[in-house]
């Protein structure tokens, strides 16, 4: 497995597999690789011929109160799981090669980054589609693979690499999730053996609120029902328990088709969010 450090070097890689007529998969992280990065890898290795996996903690979508410095960063441990994998290279930029000196440019994506995530964290999405369109553009994939664990984030993508025009297939994989339910995130490092064992808490809630609105119950109150039952379980805060259309966003006041519960919980230290279709 190749390790690339610069775009010059990673465009000539790329440039080189389809010039001999093989597709490309690109998979972005920012490292502490786990399963479910790798569902995202071999998702890629479905669809074409090769894949590059992707690490760069993006100082840009952390807030100032944020992890950033903490972030887990293994590289040596990454590089193995990623080429166990199956990638043909991991490209692992500095930030010089992100955003050099006197870099100015930001990639907003109205509306649909402004609730939730948004409205919790502000400022993630900007730094998300940026550095995004950013790895998509320096690496021009046929395809990328996002996770459905970031179901809004996805959207984001989605919507800033169509309205960029950017020439490539953005895809979801389903979330990936531990015996208990709990999605597996790169954060959940952070919890304790004692909270480890609250944190499914989440997940068990948002699937009770979704059959509950499967089963005729309004959207407004089956959400209160799984905040409720976050907090009961030792939660400290919850973010948002919200059930939006899972396209446009919007707050859904009745039962109905393409509904998804969204959810965003504070347990110490660790911030979980999780989300599933209804
Ligand atoms: O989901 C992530 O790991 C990050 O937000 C991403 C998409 C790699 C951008 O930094």
């Amino acid at each position: 497995m190749d390790i690339i450090r610069t775009k010059a070097d990673l465009r000539n890689r790329v440039n080189s597999w389809r010039s001999a007529g093989e597709t490309v998969a690109l998979t972005p992280t920012m490292g502490a690789i786990h399963e479910g990065h790798l569902s995202l890898v071999r998702l890629g290795l479905e669809r074409a011929d090769r894949c590059v996996g992707t690490i760069f903690v993006n100082p840009r979508q952390f807030g100032p109160n944020e992890d950033f410095a903490t972030y887990p960063r293994d590289e040596d441990g990454d590089f193995a799981k990623f080429e166990t994998a199956g990638c043909s290279a991991v490209y692992a930029p500095g930030p010089e090669e992100i955003y050099a000196p006197g870099y100015k440019t930001e990639v907003i994506v109205h509306d649909i980054s402004e609730v939730m995530e948004g409205a919790s964290r502000p400022g993630f999405f900007t730094g998300v589609a940026t550095v995004v369109s950013k790895l998509l553009i320096q690496a021009m994939p046929d395809i990328a693979i996002f996770g459905e664990k970031d179901y809004q984030q996805l959207a984001v993508i989605k919507t800033m690499a169509r309205d960029l025009d950017l020439p490539m297939e953005i895809l979801g994989a389903p979330t990936v999730r531990e015996a208990d339910g709990l999605a597996l995130s790169s954060r959940n490092a952070y919890l304790s053996t004692d909270e480890r064992q609250i944190a499914p808490a989440l997940h068990a809630a948002i699937v009770a609120a979704a059959a509950a609105v499967q089963s005729g119950i309004a959207p407004a109150v089956a959400a209160e029902q799984a905040r409720k039952a976050v907090l009961a379980a030792g939660f400290q805060q919850v973010d948002y328990i919200d059930i939006r259309d899972q396209d446009s966003f919007e707050t859904a006041t009745d039962p109905g088709e393409n509904l998804r519960i969204f959810a965003a919980a504070k347990l110490g230290s660790c911030r979980l969010i999780d989300n599933i279709g209804i």
